[in-house]
Order: C-alpha cells, then sequence, then structure tokens
C-alpha cells in the first residue's frame, strides 16, 4: 500500500500532504486492496463446510468497510446495540450476525431476543433473563475455561476476568434452559487479543471440544478471535492461517467423526481483517528537546488514537516527507493533550530528521483505532476516507464539528 521514493512516501498514490490538504489532519486512511486480502486470508483457516467467520465489528464500526467485508462472505459479531445498527445499515441479516452479550440487563436483552439473530450469553444471570424473555428458544453460552493469551493483561479474556461462564456451571445453564423448554445450542470462547502462532489457540479448540463431547445437542461451537499481525517492523509474520487449516480442520472433523455430533464451526477475527488495513496521518506541530530528551509534538493524541496510551501498543511510525538528508534523532512522538502520557511512540527512530510541517504515519491502524476514539478535551474527532480498488478516494466519515460537541447536551 506505501510507496517509498526519494521524496515522499505516497499511499495507493495519494501524496499524504495532499491528502491532509484536503481533509484535514489527522486523518484516517483504509485501502480497500488490503482489506479484500485480509478477508480472504482469514478464510483460509478452515475449508469445511458450514465454517463461519463472523467479522468482530468492535475493530472498527464504519458502515463503508463493513459492506467490503460483508461482500466477502464474512459474517458480522455485534456486541451492542449499536453495532447491531451498523452491521443491519451495512447490509447484514439476522441470520448472518452473532450478538456477543456481557452483562446485558433483561432491559437490554429483551432488545435482542426476538430479532432471529444467534445470541451468545456470558452469564447465568443473563441465561435467566433470556429463558424469562423467551421460554422455550435456544441460545448459545460463552465459556471461560481459563486459557488465555493476549498482547496486554487488559485483553486476555479468559481465567480470573469477567467474561464467560465458567465450565463447572455449564450444567446449571443447560437445566435452567431445560427447565423452561429451550436448550444451549452452542459453546463459544474467545481466549484474547494477538497470537501470533496457534499453539494456544490449538490448546483452547481442544479444550472446547472436550467440553463439548457430552453435549450432543450443541449446534455450534466457536473458538473467538485474536489472530494477531505484526507490529513490528522486524516481528515474526501474522498468524499462519494456511499452516494452521491443515490441523485444525483434521481436528475437527475427527471430533466430529468421534462423537458423531452434526456442529457448526467458527471464529470471531477483528484485528486481524482491518489492523492493516488502515493508517493514520498526522502533522509535526512542534519539536523540543526537555532534559535531554527529544519530543516531536503532533496533532494527534491519544483520545484519536488510543493504543499505546491503553495497551502501550506499538505502531511503527514514519515520516512521509523524506526530503532531509539528514540522520535521524531518537525521539518521543506525542499528542496534543494535556497528559504525559499522551505518547505515540517511545524512542522512535523516524528514519528522517524531522521537521515542524511534516507529516507523519502511523501504520496497522484500522483495528481498535478509530473505533475506540473519543472527544476527551472535547475536540472533534478526525475523519475517516476509503482508498477504493481503482485508486480513488471515497470519503467514508465527516470530520467532526465544534458543534457536534455540544449537539446531545442540555443546557439552559
Ligand atoms: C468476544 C470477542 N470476540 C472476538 C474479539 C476479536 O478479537 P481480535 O480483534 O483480537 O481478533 C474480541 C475482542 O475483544 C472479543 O471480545
Amino acid at each position: 500500500m506505501l510507496q517509498k521514493n526519494d521524496a515522499i512516501i505516497k499511499i495507493r498514490g495519494h501524496h499524504p500532504q495532499e491528502l491532509i490538504k484536503k481533509y484535514g489532519s489527522p486523518l484516517y486512511i483504509y485501502d480497500e486492496i488490503t482489506l479484500r486480502q485480509n478477508c480472504r486470508k482469514i478464510k483460509e483457516i478452515s475449508h469445511l463446510p458450514g465454517f463461519s467467520i463472523y467479522y468482530s465489528t468492535k475493530a472498527n464500526s464504519s458502515i463503508e468497510l463493513l459492506k467490503i467485508i460483508k461482500s466477502e462472505g464474512v459474517k458480522a459479531d455485534a456486541m451492542s446495540a449499536g453495532e447491531l445498527y451498523l452491521v443491519e445499515k451495512a447490509g447484514y441479516t439476522p441470520q448472518n450476525i452473532l450478538f456477543m452479550s456481557n452483562n446485558l440487563s433483561k432491559d437490554d436483552l429483551s432488545q435482542v431476543v426476538n430479532r432471529g439473530l444467534n445470541i451468545c450469553l456470558d452469564s447465568i444471570d443473563e441465561v435467566e433473563s433470556f429463558f424469562k424473555l423467551s421460554p422455550g428458544k435456544d441460545v448459545s453460552i460463552r465459556i471461560n475455561n481459563g486459557i488465555s493469551d493476549g498482547h496486554s493483561a487488559k485483553v486476555k479474556t479468559a481465567g480470573k476476568v469477567k467474561f464467560g461462564i465458567s465450565p463447572k456451571d455449564i450444567d446449571l445453564a443447560h437445566e435452567i434452559a431445560r427447565k423452561s423448554g429451550g436448550g444451549i445450542n452452542g459453546f463459544f470462547s474467545h481466549i484474547g487479543s494477538f497470537f501470533l502462532d496457534y499453539d494456544i489457540f490449538h490448546h483452547n479448540v481442544l479444550n472446547l471440544l472436550s467440553l463439548a463431547e457430552k453435549y450432543p445437542k450443541l449446534k455450534y461451537i466457536d473458538f473467538g478471535g485474536g489472530f494477531g499481525i505484526p507490529y513490528y517492523e522486524n516481528q515474526q509474520n501474522e498468524f499462519p492461517m494456511k499452516d494452521y487449516q491443515k490441523i485444525f480442520d483434521k481436528t475437527l472433523s475427527d471430533w466430529q467423526n468421534k462423537t458423531g455430533h452434526k456442529v457448526n464451526f467458527s471464529i470471531q477475527p477483528g484485528r486481524f481483517v482491518v489492523a492493516t488495513s488502515g493508517i493514520c496521518l498526522c502533522r509535526v506541530n512542534s519539536i523540543k528537546e526537555n532534559f535531554g530528551r527529544s519530543f516531536v509534538g503532533t496533532d494527534l493524541g491519544f483520545n484519536f488514537f488510543p493504543r499505546p496510551m491503553l495497551y502501550d501498543g506499538h505502531h511503527q511510525i514514519l515520516n512521509s516527507s523524506r526530503d532531509s538528508a539528514n540522520p535521524p534523532k531518537i525521539c518521543d512522538v506525542v499528542g496534543n493533550l494535556c497528559e504525559s502520557g499522551d505518547i505515540l511512540g517511545k524512542q522512535v527512530e523516524l528514519d528522517r530528521e524531522t521537521k515542524v510541517g511534516d507529516i507523519l504515519l502511523l501504520k496497522d491502524a484500522g483495528a481498535y483505532c478509530f473505533s475506540m476514539s473519543s472527544n476527551y478535551i472535547a475536540m472533534p474527532k478526525p475523519a475517516e476516507i476509503l482508498i477504493k480498488e481503482d485508486g480513488t478516494i471515497l470519503p467514508i466519515r465527516e470530520r467532526e464539528t465544534i458543534e457536534d460537541l455540544a449537539k446531545s447536551q442540555l443546557y439552559t
């Protein structure tokens, strides 16, 4: 997606300075070609008939991207009424949507139970509420079997964390369902976000399958998301879909043959689908040195780019202007908020000398970047644009205005 020549780094032929001039800074840019390639890559994980991929909307819920993902035959996972609204706007119909709940009230549940979605519940209390609202129906549950992995403790999602129903309570969930005349029809899991090899994922697959053996009425088994991409330049490759496919499919088919259970298997990837399709541009507004440490100050704070602050997430930063032959300085690249933790990259070695007015480019910004952005410090959120397959630009989100900040406020 990036073309580096001596004068500038271009994005699919587009000049970053010109994009910023037209759409403002900071700016999120997505590449349709990469997004489609990622959808095709993730589908390589299984060739079994009936296998589903649910794209985890939380990674990026921009409608135009959801439409592309849908057109690649990838289904959607939603976690809130808002995500549900957006995936429906993108054209998803109930049979292609999975609703993953977490700590929903009976009222929240009542909004989703009768919409024909596949629903996965996260606690015994939700199971009770569900069967009070829909006696006689079937629903899936999320199992917390203690197997977890992730790039930060904040995204490890099994073990001593809030998610899922412990294996000791699976029978209780079945009993509540049975009493209402309904059933538990699926076991779902999600071990956490970000792994680059398949050992831990496979360990979870084996564990979930062994838990599922004694429940012949299960129709769905889902192994969650978490498939990683290399954020560091010299990091190992992304999750090896093709290599794992043979092991995965053999494990699933052997299990079906052994148990005689007819089950639809699925996964819920977010990051793998969208991360590498996104880039965030920002402008350098000041350069300084404080007590021997160099700072490159940009207009991109953690309100609009939260992963480094929230998770110590790493994003490769490049200077798109390449007109200086001077050697780079090691610096902290920082944002424009009044917090010392407002850091995009610590001790970054930009490949050229950086000057005020240069445009920096943060890679792998498609997942958990815009979708986690906020209006902290009352700043209007940036615009998003899509570079279409034919290279043309489609604006997909307007930059917010100052007036938007007061829209939902009540004041006299
Ligand atoms: C239940 C569930 N499924 C899937 C995902 C997607 O994870 P990833 O984007 O790492 O693939 C998440 C992420 O938090 C999740 O909570």
